[in-house]
């Protein structure tokens, strides 16, 4: 824990993602950024379908800005409704996190910073294929 997160750059990057959001039908849209360990920031917004059961979740589109910006390893995680809320990442998106997260991805919660580990233990990962 000893790397110093900006926080409140974080929380608004994932509010401005969030102003993106494309959510008609549950009408809750949803921002996450992520800071990654070079240093970029990446972010994502929820993207909902007329077809509920293949909505993308807004940790969805941040892994694929990852991705398609040279990867890395996440290293601290914030999602955000439209309250100042900090909400938790849904159990796949947790899994989703998981597979690109640095040793210890820390976890922005309203009742302080927690890990991925903290949040999702046992982890299913690319460990047990082989
Ligand atoms: N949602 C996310 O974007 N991320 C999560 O981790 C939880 C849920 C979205 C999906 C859906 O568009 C809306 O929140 C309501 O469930």
């Amino acid at each position: 824990m000893a790397v110093d997160i900006n926080w409140s750059l974080l929380r608004s990057e994932a509010k401005k993602a969030m102003e993106r959001a494309y959510a008609p039908y549950s009408k809750f849209p949803v921002g996450a950024a992520a800071l990654v360990d070079d240093g970029r920031i990446v972010s994502g917004c929820n993207v909902e379908n007329a077809s509920y059961g293949i909505t993308l979740c807004a940790e969805c589109g941040l892994i694929s800005e990852l991705i398609k910006s040279g990867g890395g390893r996440l290293v601290a995680f914030t999602c955000t409704g439209e309250q100042d809320d900090r909400l938790m990442p849904c159990g796949r998106c947790r899994q989703l996190l998981q597979e690109h997260a640095a040793a210890e991805l820390l976890i922005d919660h309203a009742a302080g910073i927690k890990t991925l580990n903290e949040i999702f233990p046992y982890a299913f990962d690319r460990t047990d294929l082989v």
